[in-house]
């Protein structure tokens, strides 16, 4: 498939929470630009994203983003092959603005069209910078919205073998940094903190499902910081921001490394992916790649700029959906909760 997907130019948009973002990719890999529009620091007055605000925004950057990504490219919409377009899962009034832009370029310059899951996209946000990685392999997928333990068989074909019961890992890093008073958004401000803080300050739960080894629940593991800061409240203590941050951030990593080596032990797998926000933190980067290397395991993670939103590992997934021939029509629309199998 590569030899054919060689000179293929896909453009790649992606507005499915709070960034606007387009990318144009040529050979199914290689990131010709990536541009992002962040809306951080609009939503980070209101500690946390507003959807109806995010969609408003994505109306007023999205022109510019596809602009600037085709300009950093040195390509026109006439050299295009396709776009690329994630239709879910996310904010619905959100993914409606990169989908209805997608639909409308590829209307006005007969282009094929292709829907992309956006969690398929954090995956393959790995094959852009390892040239050798080809499925089948096990992924970690751990963002905002979404922590899946999911085997990737073949391009665009996924089985889901272990999921969170409540909150995503990233939502439970924003969940304790808004109650330990870093605000929005949680996950690198919690990395930042616990820098400066000992992990092993206060012992907090490592949350399991009884009778489902390969899920996840977080909720369990949140409420227990916000007990011991209700705790140390009324007793008058002072609590130390740095050290329930490394505390949270330490047991966290504890549950996502121990979770992923033992589902790769239990099915034979040799290559562990990981994907998704939370998967620029370099504690948990540190600490899966050593067990790994432990168990002999092949371990890929994407540059952090590739683990957070972005409209690159959009338009790699894309190609990999053009090259086996799948195309939308203009039915695609916008699913908010779409799943990944
Ligand atoms: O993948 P992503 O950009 O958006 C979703 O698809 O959800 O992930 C965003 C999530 C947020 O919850 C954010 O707090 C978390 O990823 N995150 C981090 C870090 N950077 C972003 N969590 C822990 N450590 C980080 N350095
Ligand atoms: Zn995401």
């Amino acid at each position: 498939m590569e030899n054919d997907m060689k000179d293929l130019l896909i453009l790649g948009i992606e507005s499915s929470c709070d960034e606007t973002a387009a990318s144009v990719i040529r050979g199914g890999r290689e990131v010709l630009s990536n541009v992002i529009s962040s809306q951080i620091a609009l939503h980070t007055q209101y500690g946390g994203v507003v959807p109806e605000l995010a969609s408003r925004k994505h109306i007023e950057n999205i022109n510019g983003v596809i602009e600037q990504a085709l300009l950093d490219a040195g390509v026109t919409l006439d050299d295009l092959d396709g776009i690329g377009v994630t239709y879910g899962p996310g904010l619905v009034g959100a993914l409606l603005v990169g989908v209805a832009e997608a639909k409308a370029i590829a209307y006005a310059k007969g282009l094929p069209l292709v829907g992309v899951n956006h969690i398929e996209g954090h995956v393959c946000a790995n094959l852009i910078e390892h040239a050798d990685l080809e499925p089948p392999f096990l992924c970690l997928i751990v963002s905002g919205g979404h922590t899946h333990l999911a085997r990737m068989k073949d391009y665009g074909d996924f089985e889901i073998i272990g999921r969170t019961r409540d909150d995503a890992a990233g939502e439970a890093f924003d969940k304790v940094a808004r109650a330990i008073g870093l605000g929005y958004p949680g996950g690198p401000k919690i990395e930042k903190a616990a820098r400066l803080g000992d992990p092993h300050a206060m012992e907090f739960p490592r949350g399991k499902v009884d009778g489902s080894p390969f899920d996840f629940s977080f909720s369990g593991m949140k409420s227990a910081v916000l007990n011991y800061l209700n705790q140390a409240q009324m007793k008058g203590e002072t609590v130390k921001q740095e050290d329930v941050a490394a505390s949270f951030q330490k047991a966290v990593i504890d549950v996502l490394v121990g979770r992923a080596i033992y589902a790769a032990k239990e099915l034979g797998e040799d290559k562990l992916v990981m994907a998704g926000g939370v998967a620029s933190n370099g504690a948990l980067r540190a600490a899966m790649k050593e067990a790994c290397e432990k168990e002999g395991i092949a371990f890929y993670y994407p540059s952090p700029i590739y683990c957070t939103d972005n409209a690159a590992m959009i338009g790699v997934a894309a190609s990999y959906h053009y090259m086996k021939g799948r195309r939308d029509d203009w039915t695609l629309n916008a699913v908010p909760n779409l799943k990944l199998s």
